[in-house]
């Protein structure tokens, strides 16, 4: 029998840098072409074979994805989870909120605010042949400074450095992270950062340090969307040309 696997999509946080598209909505919420934001990051995980999915929201919108959403049955679901983070206080905290969720399973996290052209099918099945440790999915990109960004050694990763000032490399990690159970026991030894988050890097450099985190490099092209104006606009265009619309 298929290890069992469960989904969390990520979509608290204030999305300050899209204001104000983000001042009276939640920015998962906002449109990429024909969609709402949150739509990509569901279809991925249902595309890719998981159907028991927490979404973490936050801020003044939550009871929107209710609204949109609800049981999942566009997704093909016949129910979802949802947690509420009171503030934003981190992508681990976020995470943590979907502790009793996983239990004992092995969870794929994904951002809601990140879209891949070839979704996450091929790492979700390399994930479930691992022995154990974690997965991470890696980039690369022009504006390292803006991500956590991964300096790497043959097939080992040394570590991951949050939006480097001199950046060791320009591979970045993307929103998509693959955990075993025990990912619950390394958020609770995390102290906030010096923006006052529980930071996912943190996270991922505890595997590191275990030798237990394994990467690849995606293939076709990565867009984090919330990043800023600019980038929502090149996600709508990227996903519309997709589409075969021609804008
Ligand atoms: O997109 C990839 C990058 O995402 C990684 O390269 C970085 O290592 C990682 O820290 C993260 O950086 P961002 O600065 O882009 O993260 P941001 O604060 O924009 O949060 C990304 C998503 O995480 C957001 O769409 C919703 C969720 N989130 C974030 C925070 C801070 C929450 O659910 N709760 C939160 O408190």
């Amino acid at each position: 029998m298929m290890s069992k696997i469960k989904g969390v999509v990520l979509a608290g946080g204030l999305g300050t840098r899209l204001r104000p598209l983000t001042s009276i909505t939640n920015k998962h919420l906002l449109p990429v072409y024909n969609k709402p934001m949150i739509y990509y990051p569901l279809e991925m995980l249902v595309e890719a074979g998981i159907t028991d999915i927490m979404i973490v929201t936050g801020g003044t919108s939550a009871g929107d994805f209710l609204r949109l959403i609800g049981n999942g049955e566009e997704f093909g679901l016949s129910r979802i989870n949802y947690a509420y983070q009171k503030r934003e206080g981190g992508i681990a905290e976020a995470l943590g909120l979907a502790r009793e969720f996983v239990d004992d399973d092995r969870v794929v996290v994904i951002l809601g605010d990140n879209i891949l052209q070839n979704g996450i099918k091929k790492g979700v099945e390399a994930f479930l042949k691992q022995q154990g440790g974690g997965r991470i999915f890696l980039k690369r990109v022009d504006n390292p400074q803006e991500y956590g960004i991964a300096e790497v050694e043959g097939d080992k990763i040394k570590r991951i450095v949050e939006k480097p000032r001199n950046p060791p490399s320009d591979l970045a990690v993307i929103g998509i992270y693959m955990y075993p159970p025990d990912v619950f026991e390394v958020i609770g030894t995390l102290e906030p950062s010096a923006r006052g988050e529980l930071e996912i890097t943190d996270v991922n450099n505890a595997y590191i340090q275990r030798g237990a985190m394994e990467y690849e490099i995606i293939d076709g092209w990565w867009l984090d969307v919330g990043e800023s104006h600019e980038a929502l606009l090149r996600a709508n265009l990227t996903v519309a040309r997709q589409e075969g619309v021609e804008v």
